[in-house]
Formats: C-alpha cells, sequence, structure tokens
C-alpha cells in the first residue's frame, strides 16, 4: 500500500487581488511508497509549492476535489497539526522568520509535539549537537531567533536540521537546493539523503538536475498547470536540463 497516494486532486485559491477563486491544481494524481524518493519538477507557477500547501493544509487552499490518503488515513480531512503528526513534513520555498522564539526552545517544542512526550533538557541537547555537528551548524544558532537575520542558506541548513530531528515519514522539501553555495548544497543533500536509510520518503520540488548527484530518485515527475503530465526516471530530468520543458513534454 502507498504511503501517500493522491487521486484527482484538484484545489483553489482565494486571489485577494481578484476577488475571487482560482484554480491551480487540475486533477493531480501521484503514489508515494515507504522509503521511496520522488523528484517533483515543473515551470514557474505550475502549482508545485501549491500542492505541498494543499498537502500541508494551508488555509488559503480549498480542496475542489479529490482525495488524498498518508499513512493510512484520509488526509484531506485532518487539521494542519495532526498532518504534521502522522509524519508528513514540509520545508518551505521561502522560511519565514518568528522573532522572540528562540531556535533550541522552538526545536524542543516541535519534537516533544511531534514524538507527543517530553524530553529531558539533556536528552535533548544530545540529540541536538549530533545532528548539528552533521551540518556544520554553530552552538551560537540555538540561542538565535528562529529565522530571524538567518541568511537564506543558514534557514535551510535549520530546516534539514528540524526534518532530521522529527525524522518524518515523508518529507516535502520545496526548492530546498535553491540558493545554497555549492558546499553547502553537497552537505545538506546528503544529510537529506541518510533519511532513505530509516525508510522515510521524500518528495523533492526542484529545478535543478543537480541535487540527484547526491540522492538517486525513484521516479521523476513534471508538472504543468496543476496536475503530473509526465513520469519518468532520471532520462526525465536530463531531458529538461539539456532542452527545457517544452522539448521534454513534446
Ligand atoms: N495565495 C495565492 N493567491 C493567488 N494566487 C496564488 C496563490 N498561491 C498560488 N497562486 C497561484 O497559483 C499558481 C501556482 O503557484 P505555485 O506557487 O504553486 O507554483 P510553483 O509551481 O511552485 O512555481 P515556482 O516554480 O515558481 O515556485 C501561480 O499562478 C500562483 O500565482
Ligand atoms: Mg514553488
Amino acid at each position: 500500500m502507498s504511503l501517500l497516494a493522491i487521486k484527482d486532486l484538484s484545489s483553489s485559491v482565494y486571489d485577494s487581488t481578484t476577488e475571487e477563486e482560482s484554480p491551480i491544481l487540475d486533477g493531480l494524481n501521484l503514489g508515494i511508497d515507504a522509503g521511496e524518493v520522488h523528484v517533483l519538477m515543473g515551470t514557474n507557477g505550475s502549482g508545485k509549492s501549491t500542492l505541498a500547501n494543499v498537502l500541508m493544509g494551508h488555509p488559503l487552499h480549498r480542496v475542489s476535489g479529490g482525495s488524498v490518503t498518508f499513512a493510512g488515513e484520509d488526509l484531506l480531512a485532518l487539521p494542519a497539526d495532526e498532518r504534521a503528526r502522522l509524519g508528513l513534513f514540509l520545508a518551505f520555498q521561502y522560511p519565514t522568520a518568528i522573532p522572540g522564539l528562540a531556535v533550541a526552545s522552538f526545536l524542543k517544542k516541535a519534537v516533544e509535539a511531534y514524538r507527543g512526550e517530553e524530553i529531558s533538557v539533556r536528552a535533548f541537547q544530545k540529540e541536538l549537537r549530533a545532528h548539528m555537528t552533521e551540518l556544520e551548524i554553530p552552538k551560537s544558532f540555538l540561542s538565535r531567533f528562529i529565522n530571524d537575520g538567518f541568511s537564506g542558506g543558514e534557514k535551510k541548513r535549520m530546516e534539514v536540521l528540524q526534518m532530521k530531528l522529527l525524522q518524518p515519514k515523508l518529507a516535502i522539501l520545496d526548492e530546498t537546493d535553491s540558493g545554497l553555495d555549492i558546499d553547502a548544497l553537497k552537505l545538506l543533500f546528503q544529510n537529506i539523503a541518510q533519511s532513505r536509510e530509516s525508510h522515510q520518503s521524500l518528495l523533492i520540488i526542484t529545478h535543478y538536475e543537480r541535487v540527484l548527484d547526491y540522492i538517486e530518485p525513484d521516479a521523476v515527475h513534471i508538472m504543468r498547470a496543476g496536475k503530473i503530465v509526465r513520469s519518468g526516471g532520471l532520462e526525465l530530468s536530463r531531458m529538461i536540463h539539456t532542452e527545457g520543458f517544452e522539448a521534454a513534454l513534446r
């Protein structure tokens, strides 16, 4: 049975400028099994981030049709926090800052909420330190506020740290690779690839082939106008890289 099964998913978003509902997802189908890595590509505005937001239960998006089963549950019937607790994780394309909330206490609260139990400060610190070393995050970050004044790359590093702590069943990474320097890209994606060993699944949204140097995907999908229009393997991402979307979809 699939970990994630999306059937004919359609959605609309309330556009505050036109004051109308615009349809975005348009009958999207996707299945991801436990331990699989899927890559989602597609032109700007094709609906990739919208899919991630709809799956996480973002309040701006309204589901207008279809179904989503995740870990055996009707995902769309659950509030956003329960979706996260079920093991769904989203690393945002544009992580936001939360001034006033220190990194260490935010992460501890997030992990406790996810695991449904309190963790001693000492045990948490030990876990956190180990992951921070692997991600080469300086200790000084812990006392800073969430993403407040963090550079683009540092924010992404913090998201990967959160993912390593939570060990979700499925992590959706929305352009986690963009804006990273070459060394950071390698380090972060080598860390992300470790999740395969613990049978976690990944949905990697990206515009670039380079992340595939570090993670071998089980499938590559191309999205256009709110649905997946082509699925294949690495040859598909290579073709997009060399020829562009229009030629690859012809
Ligand atoms: N809150 C919103 N209000 C109005 N339109 C929206 C909203 N969110 C998304 N859209 C529209 O939905 C479409 C899909 O956007 P989405 O962000 O999902 O694209 P994307 O595939 O992630 O693109 P990119 O590659 O540029 O990140 C776009 O036309 C966008 O303008
Ligand atoms: Mg996007």
